[in-house]
């Protein structure tokens, strides 16, 4: 949600650059862009509503009535929250005086009494953004110094931010953190400032993390301070692993099609990590006196999976819960529970807020995690990394089987059958190889041309594949914007049946287990009642209207059977006409509540 990037360096394209690595981070939200860029004693800003994609770098300087040459410039592009979609409320926000300007991602929860106070000395508001009041604080208490004017006007902030200020009378860079993500990249004799790492992988791979309530002051090095303490920290370098190439889209059309293709090999990154760690958390949570799997949207599905996997194979009871719903449960939170998040991005707010309430009744807390780094690694007891490489696509897609392998090792771990579990794993990653072909994906454009102007869609499941048929609704939604919704196949009878109708398309998820003779009988209800049954099985069925073949693989089937899916909602979203990467309303990376 919102991305940040900003540039301190030798080079005199600034704004130009900003502008090429804020389109790198345009999957955190693309309704509305903005730059600010520092020329002799100016802040510049040039705002857009639209996509940064579509900007045309080179007809900046046309667009701006300064030269556009500068070695400090700043960017932000928007996924709103406080504030309908202009160009009043894109970031940067000026101060009064058009001396200050700022972005910003997170919300600032006493935005209303500070824009009242702030009123009542004059100042008056451009836009309806909870931001512009930092701009303001910062002018009002300007006389203290810049620095110091921009630490106490941080302070008298409630809520999440990260912050970026550029000042005309300063030529020091000025950031901030507390709740939402900034991470600083150390060039040659150049800085970089995102909130999120592929903004600036072409340049850089040593970054250093900002933690909540630091800041950092950027002119010819990098320095840090926390700002509870008022005092100068360290910070190390880490040099991090990912190459530019995985942050692009290389030859495919979209970043969604190409992650669901990496599937081929992010299954076999994620379970080739050091099995220690796999026997080191089995124990935590088997000394746990009660476990929690808590994670949003997808990752949420994939901790209700988690739950089945954990169940079946280790015979261990977890609990499960959205990590909006958290707090609420928290009485039950002791010094002696665990809680795993699930989590691609490690910075999804309602997620981390669980973790910090676990951490303060003293539980342990445990992340399964795409982003290095992120915030859910840094306040983590323990962290599994899915080495997935970056997801780009809004909709998830290998971090989402790699979060399964992962919970599925792990409940080989619990079962002390590690090995058992990674046999079955890396035959899965085999088979998935074999699977993503172009002829397989042509049998499921087939379907998709059939059914892509239908109104609604269901998608049933039994067992670990129930979870299973919940994200497969959420993917159709998010991408194809058809009205789908997943049930357990039990479920139907009391009540969703009533929706089958003549022709509505019900993907039945049939995996060869011991659920399997429900789900078809399932599936025949459904087709009595006229709907038209799409199986994703490993075998066919003569109550299969239309067949989708996936590998037989045992348990890992949740890790086989949301791909035939994840490609059909992309060539929905394609036939349809929607950018798969950029579904309309979402963003990547919810760092809100
Ligand atoms: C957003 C995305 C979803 C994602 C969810 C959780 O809502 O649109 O695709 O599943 O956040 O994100 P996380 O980074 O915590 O996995």
């Amino acid at each position: 949600m919102c991305g940040i990037f900003a540039y301190k360096g030798q080079k005199t394209n600034a704004a130009q650059l900003v502008i090429n690595g804020l389109k790198k981070l345009e999957y955190r939200g693309y309704d509305s862009w903005g730059i600010a860029f520092k020329t002799d004693h100016r802040v510049n800003v040039y705002k857009e509503v639209g996509k940064i994609g579509e900007f045309d770098v080179s007809t900046l300087q046309e667009k701006v009535d300064s030269p556009t040459e500068s070695s400090m410039a700043m960017g932000h592009s928007r996924w709103a929250t406080h504030g309908g979609v202009t160009k009043e409320n894109a970031h940067p926000h000026y101060s009064a005086d058009k001396s200050i300007a700022i972005v910003h991602n997170g919300i600032i929860e006493n935005y209303v009494e500070l824009r009242k106070e702030l009123k009542e000395k004059g100042y008056s508001f451009k836009s309806e953004t909870d931001t512009e009041v930092i701009a303001h604080l910062v002018q009002e208490y300007k006389d203290l110094g810049h620095i110091e004017a921009v630490k106490k006007a941080l302070s008298r902030l409630k809520g999440r931010y990260a912050v970026l200020i550029l000042c005309a009378e300063d030529n020091r860079l000025i950031a901030a953190r507390r709740g939402s993500p900034l991470i600083v990249g150390k060039g040659d004799n150049e800085f970089f400032i995102a909130s999120d790492i592929p903004a600036f992988l072409q340049y850089t791979r040593k970054v250093m993390y900002l933690d909540d309530d630091q800041m950092v002051i950027i002119n010819d090095d990098a320095v840090f301070y926390d700002l509870k303490s008022n005092k100068e920290i360290e910070k190390r370098i880490v040099e991090i692993d990912w190459n530019a190439e995985s942050a692009e889209k290389g030859e495919f059309p979209h970043f969604m099609i190409k992650e669901i293709t990496e599937q081929k090999e992010t299954i076999t990154r994620a379970i080739n990590q050091d099995e220690k760690q796999f026997t080191h958390i089995a124990q935590e949570i088997k000394k746990a006196y009660g476990t929690y799997l808590v994670g949003c949207g997808t990752a949420g599905k994939v901790c209700l999976a988690g739950s089945y996997l954990f169940a079946k194979i280790a015979k261990r009871h977890v609990n499960v819960t959205f990590g909006s719903e958290f707090p609420s449960l928290q009485d039950f939170i002791t010094d002696r529970s665990l809680v795993i998040a699930v989590s691609q991005s490690g910075e999804t707010a309602d997620t981390l807020e669980a973790l910090e309430v676990a951490k303060k009744k003293g539980a342990k807390v445990l992340s399964i995690i795409n982003v290095e780094g992120s915030s859910m690694d840094r306040i983590s007891d323990y962290a599994i990394h899915l080495k997935a490489g970056p997801e780009k696509a809004v909709a998830s897609t290998k971090a989402t089987t790699a979060q399964l392998a992962i919970l599925t090792l792990l409940s080989y771990a619990l079962d002390n059958r590690l090995e058992e579990g990674k046999i079955l794993l890396v035959n899965t990653a085999s088979q998935i190889n074999d699977m993503l072909n172009p002829r397989y994906e042509d049998h499921i454009l087939k379907l998709a041309e059939k059914i892509q102007d239908v109104e609604s869609m269901y998608v049933i499941g039994k067992g670990s594949n129930y979870p299973m048929a919940l994200e497969a609704a959420i993917k159709l939604q998010e991408v194809s914007y058809i009205h789908a919704e997943g049930f357990a196949g039990g479920e139907l009878k009391h009540g969703p049946i009533a929706l089958i109708d003549k022709g509505v398309p019900c993907i039945a998820i049939v995996a060869n287990d011991e659920t399997k003779h429900e789900i078809i009988s399932n599936a025949i209800e459904v087709k009595s009642r006229g709907g038209y049954i799409i199986g994703i099985s490993p075998e066919n069925h003569d109550v299969f209207d239309y067949w989708i073949k996936v590998p037989e693989v045992g348990e890992a089937s949740p890790i086989v059977n949301i791909i035939p899916i994840q490609i059909l909602a992309y060539q929905l979203a394609i036939l349809r006409k929607n950018n798969p990467d950029m579904p309309r309303n979402l963003a990547k990376s919810v760092t809100v509540k």
